[in-house]
C-alpha cells in the first residue's frame, strides 16, 4: 500500500515511477505465490494428522520463533477431521497467534479446548498489552475480520474479551449438531 501510494505522490520523475510500478507488480506477485503456498501446505498437516496435532504443531512453530512459552490443556479425546471445519480452526488459531507475534507483547500463551454440551470449546489467552478497541475496528483490520469470517464458515461463535490484568482471549464455540463435514 506504502508503494502504492508513493506512485501517486507528485514530483517523482516518470522513469522513478515505471520503476516503482514494476516492485509494485513483482511484490504483488510474489504475496500472491506465498499465498498460494501457505495455502497449499496447510490441509497435508491436517489430513496426515489431524486437528489437534496441528495445532500442537502450529503452537510449537510459533514458539520456535518467538520464545513465547505455551501451555495447551485439551481434554477432548477425539480428533478434528472434517476438512472444513479443521481447516477453519487451524486458520483461526494462525491468525490468532500471529496477531500475538506482531502485537501482544506477551510472555505467555494458553490454549484450553474442552467440550460441553455437544459444543467444543477453544480457547486462545495471551498475557499481553489487550486489544485496543480503537485499533481493530479499523478497515485495516483484516486478520480480525477473517476471523470472523472464517467462524461463520463452519458456523462457529467467536468472541474476543479483555483479560485482567492485561491480556487477550480469543474464545471460539463450534457447535457439533447439525455440524457435519
Ligand atoms: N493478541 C493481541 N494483543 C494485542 N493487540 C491485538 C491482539 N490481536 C489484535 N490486536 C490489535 O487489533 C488490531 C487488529 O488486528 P488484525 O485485524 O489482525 O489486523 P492486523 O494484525 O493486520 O493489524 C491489531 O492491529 C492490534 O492493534
Ligand atoms: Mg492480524
Amino acid at each position: 500500500m506504502s508503494l502504492f501510494a508513493l506512485g501517486r505522490l507528485d514530483g517523482i520523475q516518470e522513469k522513478g515511477n515505471e520503476t516503482l510500478k514494476d516492485i509494485y507488480f513483482n511484490l504483488d506477485k510474489s504475496i500472491q505465490s506465498l499465498r498460494n503456498i501457505s495455502t497449499e501446505l496447510r490441509p497435508l498437516i491436517l489430513d496426515t494428522l489431524g486437528l489437534f496435532p496441528s495445532i500442537e504443531w502450529l503452537l510449537n512453530e510459533f514458539y520456535k520463533k518467538t520464545h513465547i512459552k505455551y501451555s495447551i490443556y485439551n481434554q477432548v479425546e477425539e480428533n478434528i477431521k472434517g476438512k472444513t471445519i479443521s481447516t477453519g480452526i487451524f486458520r483461526i488459531f494462525q491468525e490468532a497467534l500471529t496477531n500475538i507475534t506482531k502485537h501482544a507483547k506477551a510472555t505467555k500463551v494458553e490454549v484450553k479446548i474442552y467440550k460441553q454440551d455437544n459444543k467444543i470449546y477453544f480457547e486462545i489467552t495471551d498475557d499481553g498489552i489487550g486489544i485496543d478497541n480503537s485499533k481493530s475496528k479499523s478497515p485495516f483490520s483484516m486478520g480480525i475480520l477473517s476471523m470472523n469470517e472464517r467462524a461463520k464458515l463452519i458456523r462457529a461463535q467467536l468472541s474476543i474479551e479483555q483479560v485482567q490484568p492485561h491480556g487477550t482471549k480469543i474464545i471460539m464455540v463450534l457447535n457439533l449438531k447439525n455440524n457435519h463435514d
